[in-house]
């Protein structure tokens, strides 16, 4: 669904939870502020090397506040939706759907915390967050990039049968991947729709 605003058409915000395979994956609320401030404080070692972001880091808990409060702004006006992964009140990581790729497509990232690696935590939130990309209407494709020689994020992509243009890269032009240095998976509404991903 789309609203006019100024006489652009503005996407209406995306869902913000989702619930399935094991975890919990929700829009960051302020309240969240605590939990998502230690989790980012105890993996920012774990992080450095992929997530550019860290370089601004250690924020302050009031600065880790107006972040929620700024991707909450941006989530209500459409944009992208950053996420928590919990199972029950505990932190596993964090994700986000990004609109990268112009009105029909979405594209996901994530991390998780280095005491749940390697539980298939990643593989669970991508799986829910693909999920969710396809209740929107008009999306009709989804992405995961990553380092080239980061072999954990591969993985995720791969086992959800996402394919990696790398093996097809006419399927979307315009993502192909920088030099080298990027991996960029994707998956069409059609293909979510029919491959095993759910076994
Ligand atoms: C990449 C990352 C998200 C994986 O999270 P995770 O919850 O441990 O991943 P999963 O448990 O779902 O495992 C997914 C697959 O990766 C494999 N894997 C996980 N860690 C691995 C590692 N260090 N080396 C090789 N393979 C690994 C798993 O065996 C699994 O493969 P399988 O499906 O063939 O069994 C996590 O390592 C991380 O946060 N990395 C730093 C941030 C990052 O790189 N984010 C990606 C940007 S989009």
């Amino acid at each position: 669904m789309a609203g006019a605003h100024r006489g652009a058409v503005v996407p209406s915000p995306l869902p913000e939870r989702v619930e399935r395979y094991g975890v919990v994956v929700r829009r960051w609320e302020a309240d969240d502020a605590p939990a998502l401030h230690a989790a980012v404080l105890a993996n920012l070692e774990h992080l450095r090397p992929f997530m550019p972001w860290v370089a601004h880091e250690p924020l302050s808990l009031q600065q880790r506040r107006a972040l929620i409060e700024g991707w909450t702004v941006e989530w209500a006006g459409g944009g992208d939706l950053t996420v928590g992964i919990w199972r029950g009140d505990r932190v596993l990581g964090s994700a986000g759907l990004h609109r990268r790729l112009g009105p029909d497509g979405l594209e996901i990232g994530y991390w998780v915390d280095r005491d749940h690696l390697r539980q298939g935590v990643a593989t669970a939130a991508a799986r829910a967050l693909t999920d969710l990309a396809f209740t929107v209407p008009g999306i009709e494709r989804v992405r995961i990039c990553h380092d080239a020689d980061d072999a954990a994020s591969a993985r995720v992509p791969a086992r959800l049968g996402y394919l990696c243009l790398r093996d097809s890269p006419a399927a979307v032009p315009e993502a192909a991947a920088g030099p080298g240095e990027q991996r960029v998976w994707i998956v069409t509404r059609d293909q979510w729709a029919t491959t095993a991903h759910r076994s």
